[in-house]
């Protein structure tokens, strides 16, 4: 296949959609690969790496000239959708559930299109999911921007200039980047209490060693192991106990989602203003919404004294890492599609077609 790799343009974006040792992977299986010039400096992987690996430099759209796979960590503006050759196929985080007219556009230029965010979460495909790999490093960060922002240490520490006590965290959501969240703090040395509606999680918050708050009677777990939307009067037992719990928080880390719905909101106002002023929140739900009634995507909002961060694309504040897991997902996937050696796009396969957001001229419901 001949695959090329796509400088990104979002503002901000620091990732690579592939990093120099899949390249070589690749090469070893016989692909052909091109490398925008510059696609990977700021992630820390200079073009001579990619040289190295076997791929071929190129600039701007001259990279993309004559590729059957187009890869990107973000979906390409409609400028470059246009650049892209008739016929091929991209790959990238495409948020598909964003609209507007990328993907008709696509469509159009008979582009196929795999959303990495539609990954199955099987067994199976679980060395292609993006959205977990992207999530741990998002619930590393959320702890460290947090510990950043707090006027106090996270550990308990003994000196002759007294005692300190340990930093309590609050991690609201423990799935992918919540358990991460949960891991980072404790290493840190504070000490944590998380809560979720999926009553499976409370083991695996017990087993990295934080305390589960319990909520009487609440379990909402649907389809496929995620969480389900609550009912009024669970969500009002929810907003009780967590009402309850954070008004003595030094750090509120909130991950809860619901795929495909807006975050759920389990942070009111009135619960920022009843905690202790120094304090601080990170929403890393902010970018569906937010968790925290009063978080500004991107923003830092003070309220009473309390910092409540939404930070936006955590994943590309740690490029090195984040491309080094995104670019095994989208090798392992591109490994998926190759049968010897050509690009088969078969929508009935249960990974390529839960993925296939556009394909033959059609945007797939
Ligand atoms: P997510 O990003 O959709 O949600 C994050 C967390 O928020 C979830 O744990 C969810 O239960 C929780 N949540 C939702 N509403 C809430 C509320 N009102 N209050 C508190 N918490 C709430 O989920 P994520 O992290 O992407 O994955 C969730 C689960 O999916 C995993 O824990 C796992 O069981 C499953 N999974 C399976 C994989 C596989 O089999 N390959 C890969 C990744 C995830």
């Amino acid at each position: 296949m001949r695959i090329a790799v796509a400088r990104e343009t979002s503002p901000g974006e620091r990732r690579v959609a592939l990093v120099p040792e899949n390249v070589a992977r690749l090469v070893k299986q016989q692909h052909e690969l091109r490398v925008e010039r510059g696609a990977g400096v700021a992630a820390g992987f200079p073009d001579q790496a990619y040289e190295a690996a076997g791929a071929a430099l190129a600039d701007g759209p001259a990279a993309l000239e004559g590729a059957e796979v187009v890869v990107r960590v973000q979906r390409p503006s409609e400028a470059e959708a246009d650049l892209l050759p008739q016929g091929a196929l991209l790959v990238a985080l495409l948020a598909p559930h964003q609209g507007g007219p990328l993907l008709a556009r696509l469509a159009a230029r008979r582009v196929s299109a795999l959303a990495m965010e539609k990954v199955p979460r099987t067994t199976r495909a679980q060395s292609m999911d993006a959205l977990s790999s992207q999530a741990t490093l998002a619930g590393y960060k959320a702890v460290l921007v947090g510990a950043n922002a707090l006027p106090r240490i996270l550990p308990m520490m003994t000196t002759a200039a007294g005692t300190l006590a340990p930093a309590k965290a609050f991690v609201v959501g423990a799935g992918v980047a919540g358990l991460q969240a949960i891991a980072t703090a404790r290493r840190l040395g504070a000490v944590v209490s998380a809560f979720d509606v999926r009553p499976v999680v409370k083991e695996q918050v017990q087993s990295l060693g934080a305390s589960f708050v319990e909520v009487q009677e609440v379990a909402a777990e649907g389809a496929g192991g995620y969480a389900k939307e609550l009912g009024a009067s669970e969500q009002e037992r929810v907003l009780g106990a967590i009402a309850a719990h954070v008004k003595d928080m030094d750090l509120v880390v909130t991950t809860a989602q619901i795929p495909g719905r807006p975050a759920p909101r389990l942070l009111t106002a009135d619960m920022i203003r009843s905690m202790r002023p120094g304090s601080v929140v990170v929403d890393l739900a902010a970018e569906s919404g937010g968790n925290c009634e009063l978080t500004r995507p991107g923003e830092v909002v003070v309220e009473a004294g309390v910092t409540v961060l939404g930070p936006l694309n955590l994943p590309s504040t740690v490029p090195f890492h984040a491309s080094q897991m995104y670019g095994r997902n989208v090798t392992t996937l591109l490994q998926h599609l190759a049968k010897d050696g050509r690009l088969v796009l078969d929508p009935q396969d249960e990974i390529t077609g839960a993925m296939l957001v556009v394909h033959d001229g059609q945007v797939r419901g």
